[in-house]
């Protein structure tokens, strides 16, 4: 269960001078029963049934083993804090370090879904206070027979997985590059061809959220936008706020709300916004600046909201910037329009960058280029950089891995959940733009949920217009 080296474990025991009998003896007794009798299942466990469900009917008679992966070392015995796979995650709503979800199948048809994760710390062997990782240290973990109510499947001990592994017969699908044991069990007897066709189907499967996931998400907008308001709360108006401040209180809302952030902060102040990536924040906003925050709560479920928006830090757009801020709202709202079930996936997409060329083209940036060449030939992506949305989910890239027909080239239909993120991004060394434009960066994104006739904007407690983020800002500030 732990990555930690057999010379740091010895270590550690050597500053005691080593373990003697008496001790280990002392450690195995006195402690009270704490098994708890009458759990209630999860509030998603009917939800994740219902999931494993679907799985097993792609794959009759197969064998499918889902590894929710194990700690990553961060620095010699220090781990980064766990985070199960989400393919694990969806089918059990489990979220322990080192488990392995298998489905097996029955002769009579359909699969038996058995979670394999780590039992109560043994007593007798000293396991739970001599392993570093071992319950005394790290805490309680819930017993094969809890897991079994909360989860509501079976549950075996993971330990016993690779020797069943060894001895599985038929054809086995594995969802490969979470855990290297299982890896390791499988490697003779699956192929990567049927494993990738696997962890397709495992995407698939989370295009179309179900009424826990959405609430679950609705949830994660509602605190994530909380925590854009704890934000403006520390904005100097007309003093320096440190970026990695911005990112700490915002972080802060996660950890309070939530699990975590869903992916790293962007907190982009001043021309820091024309870097798409930029999770360094170790800059600080200037009066008159803005501010580009892209940031979302992940959820206790460990599903993630994925919100930007570009603030004016002392409260009002300097006109240059409200034109540039008008022009990606206009696309903004252009691409949320687009956003229906039957739809196909790119309309959105285009319908936005079609308004920011069109917006581009205004202030003369094509030459002598009218809006459909400069269209055609994709010349505004020099400012428009990224695509315009996403699916979100449990990854805030949510089902990256599902076939292109059925994602990016496929139709739109109720409880798909994505982000709508155009943006305008002038490089300060961009010698091709007005100099007023240079080191502005503007994106504004919400989460989107395509209804069975239209959207619903998850994300809608935060202000998305230049009056209305400017009201907002006011009203925060008292
Ligand atoms: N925050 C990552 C993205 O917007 O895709
Ligand atoms: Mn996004
Ligand atoms: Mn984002």
């Amino acid at each position: 269960m732990t990555d930690e080296t057999d010379e740091n474990k010895t270590r550690k025991n050597g500053l005691y001078g080593g373990v003697s009998t008496e001790l280990t003896e002392n450690m195995k007794e006195g402690w009270a029963d704490t098994e708890r009798r009458h759990l209630e299942p999860i509030e998603q466990a009917a939800h994740t049934a219902r999931r494993r469900t679907a799985l097993s009917a792609l794959f009759p008679g197969e064998l499918l083993v889902i590894p929710a992966g194990n700690p990553k070392v961060r620095s010699n015995d220090t781990n980064y804090p766990f985070r199960p796979s989400s393919e694990y995650v969806y089918l059990t709503g489990d979220q322990s370090q080192g488990a392995v979800l298998v489905l097996e199948p029955r002769a009579a048809g359909g699969h038996r879904a058995v979670a394999h994760l780590l039992p109560r710390s043994d007593r007798e062997s000293g396991e739970f206070w001599l392993d570093y990782h071992g319950e005394l240290w790290d805490g309680r973990r819930n017993s094969l027979t809890e897991n079994e109510q909360l989860l509501g499947l079976p549950c075996r001990d993971v330990r016993t997985l690779t020797e069943r592994l060894a001895e599985a017969r038929g054809p086995i699908r594995l969802l490969r590059g979470y855990d290297a044991g299982t890896d390791a069990a499988l490697a003779d007897k699956v192929t990567a061809e049927r494993d990738i066709e696997f962890r397709a189907a495992l995407a698939e499967l989370r295009l179309i959220k179900d009424e826990f996931e959405i609430a679950d998400l609705r949830h994660a907008c509602r605190a994530t936008a909380r925590g854009f308001e704890d934000v403006v709360g520390i904005l100097g108006t007309d003093t320096p706020t440190l970026e990695r401040a911005i990112e700490g209180t915002f972080w802060m809302r996660a950890r309070i709300e939530g699990n975590d952030v869903g992916y790293a902060s962007v907190c982009a102040a001043g021309p820091h916004a024309t870097t798409l990536h930029w999770v360094r924040n170790d800059g600080a906003t200037r009066p008159g600046d803005l501010l580009l925050l892209d940031a979302g709560v992940e959820s206790r479920n460990l599903y993630t909201a994925d919100v930007t928006r570009t603030l004016p830090v002392d409260g009002r757009f300097t006109p240059v910037q409200r034109r540039v801020y008008d022009a990606v709202y206009a696309a903004q709202s252009a691409g949320i329009a687009a956003v229906k079930p039957g739809a196909k996936y790119r309309d959105f997409h285009h319908a936005a960058q079609r308004v920011l060329t069109e917006h581009l083209a205004s202030w003369g940036l094509f030459g002598g280029r009218s809006v459909d060449e400069a269209y055609e030939l994709g010349l505004f992506r020099r400012w428009t950089l990224a695509g315009t949305g996403h699916m979100i989910g449990l990854d805030v890239h949510d089902c990256a891995k599902a076939r292109t027909e059925l994602y990016v080239e496929g139709t739109l239909e109720a409880g798909m959940v994505l982000t709508v993120e155009p943006g305008l991004y002038f490089q300060s060394d961009d010698l091709t733009v007005p100099e007023e434009f240079r080191g502005i960066g503007v994106r504004i994104e919400d989460d989107i949920l395509v209804t069975e006739d239209g959207n619903e904007n998850l994300s809608a407690d935060l202000p998305r217009s230049a009056d209305d983020v400017e009201a907002w800002m006011a009203r925060l500030r008292g």
